[in-house]
């Protein structure tokens, strides 16, 4: 009788922690979940604010303002780049729209960006 309950217990055990998410796992589901989306993914096109390209201008990163700067109508912050220090980056000034430039001049192209912030889609 004694060994047919520890059976019995230890089934239940068994079944019991297989079946329930701990704290830690529904823990690190979320942390999956937001390493995964961490800046671009979460920003579904859809949902980035509006900004218009004047708005724009006035983060151009001079004198502690934000540095965005917008590529194929998205707006991207690049404020805590080390490599945009007073929205400055090889001679390109944030504030502006500079699709052209990262397509056709500069060495890395457009893959950069995915590290970078989405902060706003540009409406006219
Ligand atoms: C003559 C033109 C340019 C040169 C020589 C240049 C050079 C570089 C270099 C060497 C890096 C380091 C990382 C890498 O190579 O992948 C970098 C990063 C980057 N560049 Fe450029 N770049 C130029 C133009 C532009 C333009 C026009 C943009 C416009 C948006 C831009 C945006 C960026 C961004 C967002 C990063 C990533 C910064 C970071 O990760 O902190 N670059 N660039």
């Amino acid at each position: 009788m004694k060994k047919f309950l520890l059976v019995v217990l230890a089934l239940f055990v068994l079944t019991a922690t297989g079946c329930f998410d701990t704290p830690e796992d529904v823990t690190d589901d979320l942390n999956g979940v937001e390493e995964e989306n961490i800046y671009n993914e979460t920003n579904d096109e859809a949902q980035l604010p509006f900004m218009t390209v004047e708005e724009v201008a006035e983060n151009d990163g001079v004198d502690g303002a934000n540095a965005y700067v917008i590529v194929d109508g998205i707006v991207y912050d690049v404020t805590d780049s080390a490599r945009w220090t007073e929205g400055l980056h090889n001679d390109f000034q944030a504030g502006q729209d500079l699709t052209d430039e990262i397509e056709n001049i500069s060495p890395h192209g457009l893959d950069v960006l995915d590290n970078m912030p989405q902060v706003g889609q540009i409406v006219e």
